[in-house]
């Protein structure tokens, strides 16, 4: 489908829908009117398949209790088989309620109170939350920034390691915000020294089918032929890819049968919820027939990208931009044209726009910005637009 009948067709008016992203921008930025571009989430419907899944459902109007059907496992190994060619044993996976969840559910299962888990920062910022807020030591490593483009620093990822006696790596591949994608040899690099120092990884994957162009995402359990994934989990879900995020439903997978029993330990203490009827129905409708829907999706996204960043560039050469390997997210440093001015008033009181900042993400990150690229290209342009014209008047 091309672009402009997929906007008619799927983006749609989201407020007084309990969105978050367009109802609570009041209450969260302390500002009216904003045009908000930043929590990740889409404006677009979804795709097809779901919601004639959905709409069987309520006719038949019954909800009792439900079990994840052997078909919801085979549209998730297919997936993930046939797009990053890692097989999914049925026995491997369990299911959360959201990958934010299950990190916190991480820290209590992997480590003790007061050990060390390291993030690359500037990252996601429940990253650094699920560590603190749980008690455990939060060991933040900078990611090389040269120019917004990110890169692992490794010898001091080992150093930290060393130095801060790490347990547990909590990594984001594809990057947020960073919009990397990582390479083979730089998760080779990264596995081996957490292999060296016995470092569990938790690979948060949500945004791996957001690549594009050459770019390919590796699963880390799948790297140098599988061979670290006994000391990898994985936690993906169809929830960033097909704009599902408040059905509450992600796939945790633990190869390895000793954290796979640990897992299990601790949910037969504090996890007795099945898994959410229709977050298992949408994401299986989703792997099963909506890759069409997600390829017009990324188109709109790239597109949006490829626009903003030729405007930027154009009418701001200072102002530099992350590349958009990976995720639907724009990571922009602004500094060079605030001139000091403080970010807040410029995005909001002179701009309009309701963003992520860089120093949610990040110690450093002041004057930087996260925009949501995943909706019309008219609502881009506009945030874009204003940047450009109140930047020219600093
Ligand atoms: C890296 C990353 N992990 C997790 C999430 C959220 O996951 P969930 O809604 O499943 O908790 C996001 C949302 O933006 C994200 O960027």
């Amino acid at each position: 489908m091309d672009q402009a009948t997929f906007i008619e067709r799927y983006y749609t008016e989201r407020t007084g829908t309990n969105s978050l992203k367009w109802d609570l921008v009041e209450e969260r930025f302390e500002s009216r009117d904003l045009l908000p571009l930043w929590v990740a989430d889409m404006d677009f419907k979804v795709a097809d398949a779901i919601t004639a899944e959905f709409k069987k459902r309520i006719d038949h109007s019954v909800y009792g209790y439900t079990f994840v059907p052997e078909s919801y496992y085979e549209a998730y190994n297919q997936w993930m088989t046939t797009r990053f060619n890692f097989p999914i044993e049925k026995d491997w996976l369990r299911f959360t309620p959201g990958i934010v969840q299950a990190l916190y559910y991480f820290m209590h299962i992997y480590t003790e109170p007061a050990d060390a888990v390291a993030i690359l920062t500037p990252v996601y910022y429940p990253f650094h939350n699920a560590v603190k807020d749980t008690g455990r030591k939060l060991v933040t490593v900078e990611l090389i920034n040269e120019a917004n483009e990110f890169s692992i620093d490794f010898k001091a990822f080992e150093q930290a390691i060393i130095d801060q006696e790490v347990k547990v790596f909590i990594h984001c591949s594809p990057h947020n915000p960073a919009g990397r994608v990582w390479t083979e040899a730089e998760l080779i690099r990264l596995f081996d020294i957490c292999q060296k120092y016995d470092v569990l990884v938790i690979s948060d994957e949500i945004h791996q089918d957001f690549t594009y162009g050459d770019v390919r995402h590796i699963p880390s359990a799948t790297v140098a032929n599988g061979q670290y994934r006994d000391m990898i989990i994985t936690a993906n879900s169809a929830s960033k890819s097909f704009n599902l995020a408040a059905l509450a439903h992600s796939n945790i997978v633990i190869t390895n049968p000793v954290l796979r029993e640990l897992y299990d330990q601790f949910a037969k203490t504090m996890i007795q919820t099945e898994a959410n009827l229709f977050g298992v129905m949408a994401t299986e409708a989703a792997y099963r027939d909506g890759a069409e829907w997600l390829e017009t999706v990324k188109t709109i996204i790239f597109n949006n990208y490829e626009t903003a960043k030729a405007k930027l560039t154009e009418s701001l050469p200072n102002v530099t931009i992350s590349p958009l390997q990976g995720t639907y997210l724009m990571f922009i440093n602004l500094n060079p044209v605030l001139k000091g001015h403080n970010i807040v008033e410029f995005m909001q009181t002179r701009c309009g726009v309701a963003v992520d900042y860089g120093e949610w993400f990040g110690e450093g990150y002041e004057g930087y910005i996260r925009l949501n690229l995943a909706t019309k290209p008219e609502l881009v342009d506009q945030a874009i637009d204003a940047i450009i014209r109140e930047a020219k008047k600093i």
